[in-house]
């Protein structure tokens, strides 16, 4: 095809085609199945069905700390104003833009210029194991866990991934041998995240496979991963492994062990390998950045050489901007802190933003559907947190909802109430369960519960 053709190709071709794609989506979205490996596809095109639904946000309200109440505070007269024009309330992904209102309210805080003369080399730090990994963010991360009390960061290697999505694979490489004649078995206990069997068996690798569900593995006397996930994803529950053999390695996805969704109890996380996100944190999905924290220097090493094979290191402005994030969090921590016993405010607050949030988003979930005595949620029993000084149930990022009675196929039931939601069977669990992201903007989230009342 020659240049001339390509001219003939116009930008109104394009706007022609980008405009036949988006619909086609939408009403995939709308009519169809809703597949996850649509996922982000979809979402994109919803987004922007929904900004011309949406009031565009007050930038100057929006910027007081007054902008930052909670949920709690407004969530009776929010839901009252709302008007529902049947529209479709997707809470498939878990995408955390609750967390936008908070961070709109610490105005130019956690804002960074970055100059153009900066990141001309791939190298952050040459001397350093993992070698992109900038240095302040590996201050910051190490000074977050020492305030929250999550994790031991003491005798660790810091490894920073895109996302940690990317330390995922990076671990799987690490941690199967290259010499191997049958892939190692990759398990996780049922309900599971169900992006561990798409991301594993994404390459066909014969290095690993995914082995499905931890609790009724049998992959004789083989080598294994056993991912442990705490607060899992799905169910919102606390977990230890359930392998009852050895020959396996552990990796603990971390990605909700803060305080605003569990009790922060002694002593810190102290695993070998722990994986942690800024995504569930403080609700940076899009700068997609995540890190590990290793033992093993061995490991550590062969999961920078996978990112470096992957994508040669981790974006530095994405690691900046995640460095600032941890650090305008941290001071606010160690600030309020300074100021006796009263728990610090919500706006100044990321983990007191949070908490008080997902506290009024779950007791509104559980009074709706009681009332409804149509679904079921599961029980978390309370425990004392060291960090806020609280004694509570876990308060998950998601909802693992049961539909009870006759309603088999709850995915499918929510659907023709326009509401999108994640089937159980995409966790390795029944139909009959549902999950249902509880960290969506406070209009969504209270449209659903509003539409919940209705049933
Ligand atoms: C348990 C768990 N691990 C990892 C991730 C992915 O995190 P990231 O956005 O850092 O890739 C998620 C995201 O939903 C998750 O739920």
């Amino acid at each position: 095809m020659g240049g001339g053709s390509l001219n003939v190709f116009s930008a109104r071709h394009l706007l022609v085609a980008s405009l036949a794609l988006n619909a086609s989506l939408l009403f995939r979205v709308y009519i169809g199945g809703f597949s996850p490996a649509l996922d982000l596809l979809s979402l994109c095109s919803l987004s922007v069905s929904k900004g011309f639904e949406a009031a565009a946000p007050d930038a100057d309200a929006a910027a007081s700390p007054a902008a930052v109440s909670v949920l709690a505070s407004s969530s009776k007269t929010a839901e009252h104003r709302l008007v529902d024009h049947g529209r479709i309330i997707n809470l498939d992904h878990g995408d955390p833009t609750m967390y936008e209102k908070f961070w709109q309210g610490t105005g130019d805080r956690a804002t960074i210029v970055i100059p153009g003369w900066q990141s001309t080399s791939y190298f952050s730090d040459p001397g350093n194991l993992c070698w992109f990994l900038e240095p302040e963010l590996g201050r910051q991360i190490v000074r977050l866990h020492g305030i929250v009390g999550n994790a031991v960061t003491d005798g660790r290697h810091i490894v920073v991934g895109t996302g940690s999505t990317q330390l995922f694979l990076a671990v799987l490489y690490a941690l199967c041998p290259q010499n191997v004649t049958d892939p190692v078995s990759v398990v996780s206990m049922a309900p599971f995240y169900s992006s561990y069997p798409t991301t594993t068996d994404c390459l066909r690798s014969g290095l690993y496979r995914w082995a499905g569900d931890a609790a009724s593995f049998d992959g004789g006397d083989g080598p294994f991963v056993e991912l442990v996930t705490s607060p899992n994803n799905p169910d919102g529950f606390l977990r230890d492994p359930v392998v009852n053999r050895s020959g396996g390695v552990l990796v603990h996805d971390f990605a909700y062990y803060w305080p605003q969704y569990t009790a922060m109890t002694s002593p810190p996380a102290d695993h070998d390998i722990t994986l942690f996100t800024v995504s569930k944190s403080t609700g940076h999905a899009g700068i997609r950045i995540g890190w590990a924290l290793v033992k093993d220097a061995d490991v550590a090493r062969k999961m920078t050489k996978f990112i470096e094979l992957n994508s040669i290191g981790v974006s530095k402005d994405s690691q900046l901007r995640a460095a600032k994030i941890m650090k305008v969090v941290s001071d606010a921590e160690e600030e309020g802190s300074n100021q006796g016993d009263a728990p610090p405010a919500a706006a100044h607050s990321l983990f007191e933003f949070g908490f008080e949030n997902m506290e009024e988003r779950w007791r509104l979930l559980r009074e709706a559907v009681k009332q409804s005595g149509l679904f079921s949620l599961p029980d978390y029993p309370a425990q004392f947190c060291n960090f806020n000084r609280r004694s509570f149930g876990n308060q998950p990022a998601f909802a693992w909802l049961k539909c009870e009675g006759e309603i088999e196929d709850c995915e499918g039931f929510f659907r023709e109430k326009k509401i999108l939601t994640r089937s159980g069977v995409h966790f390795g669990d029944s139909p009959k369960y549902v999950r249902i992201s509880m960290l969506d903007r406070d209009d969504n989230y209270l449209a659903f519960i509003k539409r919940l009342r209705s049933l």
